[in-house]
């Protein structure tokens, strides 16, 4: 079975609050989407990595050095959700059975070696997996006041990144039906089934806010050959 990437980049950025959709903000001189894109296209078990963009969008900077694995479909939808859907849907060459790496465009410091550990451990799996994080710390529940109604115990409580992996028909099949999710994983749990958790770490974040593109930076710029 072929393993292929679908990257969707059609959000605005809202709470970034730039002008500009955070996918093309600058990131250690590239715009912010060539990094994930560069790492997954350097994969050699991934054969084609698909992004997708909004219908409109003029942004768009091109990757021309990427161009031999890369494929752009401009249809994003109004959610993250509708932009995989439609992907997949969109995705020419690639059969149900195959295996689908869909990773936010945001999260730029993903790295080779993690996406590796990934194909690794989820391969031979019947249902998928994901990157994720243990959760480190003390986790507290808001009342509206914003002072603390309860300790949520952190046992056994991980933050889901991307990539996550899954066959592409079981992956449509699930977001037709859990179109509200704001992750793969969480529609094929609504399908009753168990994806796999691969151990990542905190360099792989999702870059959202401000301070998020002064953290990758340093991250990109600080990272050693043997994680890349
Ligand atoms: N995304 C998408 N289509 C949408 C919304 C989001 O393809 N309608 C993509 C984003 O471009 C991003 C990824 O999904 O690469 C993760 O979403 P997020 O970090 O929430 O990005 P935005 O939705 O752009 O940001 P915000 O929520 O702050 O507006
Ligand atoms: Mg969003």
């Amino acid at each position: 079975m072929a393993c292929y990437a679908l990257v969707p980049a059609a959000g605005g950025g809202s709470r970034m609050g730039s002008a500009c959709p955070k996918q093309y903000l600058p990131l250690a001189g590239q715009p912010l989407i060539r990094h994930a894109l560069a790492t997954l296209c350097a994969v050699p078990a991934i054969a084609r990595v698909f992004v997708v963009l909004a219908p409109d969008d003029q942004q768009w900077p091109g990757c021309q050095y990427l161009a031999a694995k890369l494929r752009v479909l401009r249809r994003g939808g109004a959610t993250r959700a509708k932009s995989v859907a439609n992907g997949l849907r969109a995705m020419d060459g690639v059969s149900d059975d195959d295996w689908v790496l869909v990773h936010d465009a945001a999260r730029a410091c993903l790295s080779v070696a993690h996406v590796e550990q990934l194909i690794r451990d989820v391969g031979d799996d019947p249902v998928g997996g994901i990157l994720a994080v243990p959760v480190a710390d003390t986790l507290k529940r808001a009342r509206a006041d914003g002072r603390i109604a309860a300790t949520v115990p952190r046992e056994g409580l991980w933050q889901a990144q991307t990539p996550q992996m899954f066959r592409r028909g079981m992956l449509l099949r699930a977001l037709e039906a859990a179109p509200a999710v704001t992750d793969e994983a969480s529609a094929i749990e609504a399908l009753g089934l168990h994806p796999k958790l691969v151990a990542a770490d905190a360099t792989n974040l999702k870059v959202t806010y401000p301070l998020d593109l002064r953290l990758a930076e340093w991250i990109l710029a600080n990272r050693n050959e043997d994680e890349r």
